[in-house]
């Protein structure tokens, strides 16, 4: 017998992660937690110019986790200027060897996920069974796709010179703290840009561990700084003279500010605000499946997600048996500790957001709607809400206006696919919609007619780097993610 070939273990890149011998209940002992962090300026961990901090809790106990860096105007004012003087050499950088700083980022985050996953459930109160099967292995394919387009941006750009923009300076939301840190840092620095990001006020410990990998990583100081803070803070940096475009994700009405503020700046802006996205369900679509589509639409992340599918519209012909069936899987879904790998609804991310769920959900009561909730327990401490369903609907209903970003669901009914579109587009956001139905022709008609970014077939919140995430009408306006989200960090105007 010759020898046997060595036997090499192949772990594709992506693979998911080995879960089995994890405890039932993940444990916080998974991630150590700093008492006090700096703003990440320049390569290094700093303790505010501003002297200020700030508690941030784990909202499904109210416990203190950590004191983060509240920055002040001194400390954007440090942060843009480190990621000015970073700019030139990043970008004069050979692209592929921008590439691999990235792609070196994307193993880390991999080798690192408990640790991210753990962090990002404990600070932002999302289950842990989504933070390390979605979030984190989304953040680790987001910096591996766009480590691949580093040094092919001139194919991406056929006949033009592409060059990048300078300092973006980015601003996210506490929803997905890690993913929209990947959505934003990732295609920046690809394209040559240098980041200062400042992170939500509830969520800032992620991106502070983030900066940590980088700074491990080699990357370069300065060419991505983390300054945690509140509006204040998010305010001085899009405003920053020294910042050469924005990027926002957040609520509608901060955005239109930030519109207004950078008019006739020359900044180049991106907005990706909020939604009222439309679940639509015809008689011939595959009931039990759409049922784990429109649960999964309106419950994944406690429904803080801005493509959620908010508003149900389910065929006449069938609302009966549907709405029975959603009613029965709402009884089953387990709400709690987000910690336990069973828990299918976590925390609520802020005593401010759950005091917004409820003053809607009592609008929806009194403006006539019926309220449905499972009876299930409630833990005593932190902040939880019950899955909600509203039948009895009617469009000028503020339960079916209003982004509630919480885990509420507003079904009304229709009978003909034009109606359908009519109910569907009868709203001031277009970011996302759903179309279950076993007709390949019917998607396609409803696609066309739909006026949302994304629109998902027979499945929902599916995200890809690949495909390019935006919205239309108050939802925002530029792409991230696929060629088009490059775009929006390059200057393309000369021709080469
Ligand atoms: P927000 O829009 O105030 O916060 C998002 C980010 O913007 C945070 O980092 C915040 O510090 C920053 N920010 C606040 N004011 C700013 C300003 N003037 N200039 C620059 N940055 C600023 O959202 P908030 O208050 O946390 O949530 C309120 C509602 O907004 C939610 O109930 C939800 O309906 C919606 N929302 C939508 C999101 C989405 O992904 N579409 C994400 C977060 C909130
Ligand atoms: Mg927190």
């Amino acid at each position: 017998m010759g020898d046997q070939p060595a036997s090499t273990s192949h772990t594709p890149i992506l693979a998911p992660l080995d879960w089995e011998y994890a405890p039932s209940r993940e444990s916080a002992d998974l991630v150590s937690i700093g008492d006090r962090y700096g703003v990440f300026v320049d390569g290094d961990f700093r303790p505010p110019l501003s002297k200020k901090w700030f508690e941030t809790i784990n909202p499904a106990t109210e416990d203190v986790l950590a004191e983060a860096p509240l920055a002040g105007e001194r400390d954007v004012d440090r942060a843009v200027q480190a990621a000015k003087k970073a700019a030139g050499p990043w970008a004069k950088l050979a692209p592929a060897e921008r590439a691999k700083y990235l792609f070196r980022i994307a193993r880390m985050v991999q080798e690192r996920s408990r640790e991210l996953a753990v962090l990002e459930t404990l600070d932002g109160g999302k289950p842990i069974r989504e933070a390390r099967d979605v979030d984190v292995p989304l953040v680790a394919a987001h910096f591996f796709y766009h480590a691949g387009w580093a040094d092919k941006l001139e194919y991406a750009f056929a006949g033009v010179d592409p060059k990048p923009l300078g300092v973006a300076g980015q601003v996210i939301p506490w929803n997905f703290p890690l993913l929209m840190l990947a959505w934003k840092v990732a295609p920046a620095l690809a394209t040559g840009n240098t980041v200062v990001l400042k992170p939500a006020e509830t969520t800032p410990l992620t991106a502070l561990h983030f900066a940590q990998i980088t700074a491990e990583a080699g990357l370069p100081p300065g060419v991505l700084n983390v300054i945690p803070g509140a509006g204040d803070t998010g305010a001085s940096l899009v405003g920053h003279p020294d910042v050469a475009k924005v990027a926002f994700t957040g609520s509608t009405e901060v955005g239109k500010l930030i519109q207004r503020r950078l008019a006739g700046s020359g900044k180049r802006l991106t907005l990706e605000l909020g939604g009222k996205s439309a679940h639509i369900v015809f008689e011939d679509a595959p009931l039990d499946q759409a049922v784990e589509g429109v649960v999964n639409g309106i419950f994944f992340n406690q429904g803080h997600v801005c493509c959620a599918g908010s508003r149900l519209f389910i065929q006449e012909s069938i609302q009966d048996v549907f709405v029975g069936k959603l009613r029965d899987r709402l009884q089953t879904l387990r709400v709690g500790d987000p910690m336990d790998k069973n828990t299918d609804v976590g925390a609520i991310n802020s005593a401010a957001q759950l005091e917004k769920i409820s003053e809607l959900v009592d609008s929806g009561v009194e403006e006539g709607a019926e309220m449905f909730q499972p009876d299930c327990a409630l833990p005593s401490r932190g902040f939880f809400f019950k899955p909600t369903l509203f039948t009895g609907v009617s469009q000028s209903h503020r339960i079916s206006q209003e982004e509630i970003f919480g885990p509420v669901l507003s079904t009304m009914s229709f009978r003909t696919p034009d109606e359908a579109i009519e109910k569907a587009n009868n709203t001031p956001y277009g970011l996302a919609a759903g179309v279950w139905t076993t007709k390949g022709s019917r998607i396609l008609w409803m696609a066309d007619r739909l006026r949302s970014g994304v629109v998902w077939a027979n499945t929902y919140n599916k995200f890809d780097p690949t495909s390019p995430f935006g919205g239309y009408k108050e939802s925002g306006f530029g792409r991230e993610g696929g060629r088009h989200g490059l775009a929006s960090y390059l200057d393309l105007s000369s021709v080469r």
